[in-house]
């Protein structure tokens, strides 16, 4: 499964024209399902997903979809860059089925659709069958910034690679990439006035990249939340912490095991 969804950072686009059908009711109970098993960024933060119509979605840069996937959360530090990484698995899903989808961070739920749930909605995947195959053949097809502005770091390459090429609200692409301890590697996020929580969503999606790219190394992977001493990047706040072991138990590079991630399922 993680090796699809890797597969699938490297073709996928926006889709922003969608057929005007609704997805059969065992597509939906399959996405459902694979919804209910993705991994968490913060396993501690509580979430839900939920599928809405267009009925129930209003607001800014709306892209005309069948359906909505909706990211639930309680509000606590952590939550959007969490939902970000959660739903980036969806995002990945539908592009390896034959899908599409587009992150919808202007759009809001309407009041009605908001009942009855006690998390906040944090931001929501358009998604039915597009109606063309906007599908990407090549890195050059990515509008990106090079590593080199991204990331001090020599070395990660391909780890980077794939975050580098993750969608960002806008195209912002409001990340940054430090080396911490031991070969892992600190994720940050660009202060904004305005959408702050879009770059942190984000970066979380950033962070879901860089674990599938580190996955298809045969590396286990775990994040931590604990900013180094040394202050981070001027502008930019401290997200997370990827930690990659090989199989054997022994840190991707550096020795001697200052800091342990959780293992990968
Ligand atoms: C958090 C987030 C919010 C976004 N919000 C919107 C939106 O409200 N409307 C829209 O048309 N696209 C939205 N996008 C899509 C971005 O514009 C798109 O990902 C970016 O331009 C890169 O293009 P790509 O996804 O085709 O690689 C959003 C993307 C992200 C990650």
């Amino acid at each position: 499964m993680q090796e699809e969804l890797y597969r699938a950072i490297f073709e996928r686009r926006s889709v922003r024209k969608f057929e005007d059908v609704e997805l059969k009711e065992g597509v939906l109970a399959r996405l459902r399902k694979f919804t209910s098993e993705v991994r968490p960024l913060f396993p501690e933060i509580r979430t839900d997903f939920r599928v809405v119509g267009p009925e129930d979605v209003k607001g800014l840069f709306k892209v005309k979809a069948p359906h909505y996937m909706v990211a639930f959360s309680e509000r606590k530090d952590g939550d959007a860059a969490n939902a970000g990484f959660m739903l980036q698995q969806v995002d990945l899903h539908l592009v390896s089925i034959g899908l599409g989808s587009c992150w919808q961070g202007g759009p809001r739920l309407t009041r009605s659709s908001r009942e009855g749930s006690e998390l906040d909605p944090v931001i929501l995947l358009a998604f039915g069958i597009p109606l063309r195959d906007e599908r990407r053949r090549v890195v050059s097809d990515f509008d990106r910034r090079p590593l080199s502005e991204i990331t001090e770091i020599s070395g990660h390459d391909d780890i980077l690679e794939a975050a580098r090429l993750a969608p960002s609200a806008m195209n912002r692409q409001p990340w940054y990439f430090t080396a911490g301890e031991n070969g892992s590697i600190n994720v940050y996020a660009a202060r904004s006035a305005v959408g702050e929580r879009m770059n942190l969503v984000s970066a979380g999606i950033a962070l879901c990249h860089m674990w599938l790219a580190a996955a298809h190394q045969g590396l286990s992977v775990g994040f931590d939340r604990e900013p180094d001493e040394t202050p981070g990047p001027k502008g930019y706040d401290y997200v997370a912490t990827m930690i990659t072991r090989h199989a054997s138990g022994a840190q991707s590079q550096g020795a001697n095991g200052v800091k342990v991630g959780r293992q990968v399922s």
